[in-house]
């Protein structure tokens, strides 16, 4: 048990629930947390669930893969700190974790 706290662009922040083996896009679009698309259903394919972690979590949620990189590096909006949320997967660690959402997706 855990949260998982997603900031919109305009700031308003959504808590849910964290669950262990989904990924942040799935957990955000099960929760109808708004910002965040998940086109593709998670195939790393769409680019519509970016998201971005701070400094202090980026290290915490292991490597993106290539293809996660590839498709990064078209999002308008990437920043240092971006990873796609389909490509984390939750783990009981991730508790107090909070993203933000960009202001528009791919
Ligand atoms: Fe399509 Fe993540 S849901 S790339």
């Amino acid at each position: 048990m855990g949260k998982i706290t997603y900031i919109e662009h305009d700031n308003t922040e959504h808590e849910v629930e964290l669950v262990v083996g989904s990924t942040l896009m799935d957990t955000a679009v099960n929760n109808a947390v708004p910002g965040i698309d998940g086109d593709c259903g998670g195939a790393c394919a769409c680019g519509t669930c970016h998201l971005i972690v701070s400094d202090e979590w980026l290290g915490r949620l292991g490597e993106p893969g290539s293809d996660e990189l590839q498709l990064l590096d078209m999002t308008p909006e990437r920043c240092k700190t971006s990873r796609l949320g389909c490509q984390v997967e939750v783990t009981e660690a991730m508790d107090g974790l909070t993203v933000r959402l960009p202001e528009f997706q791919m």
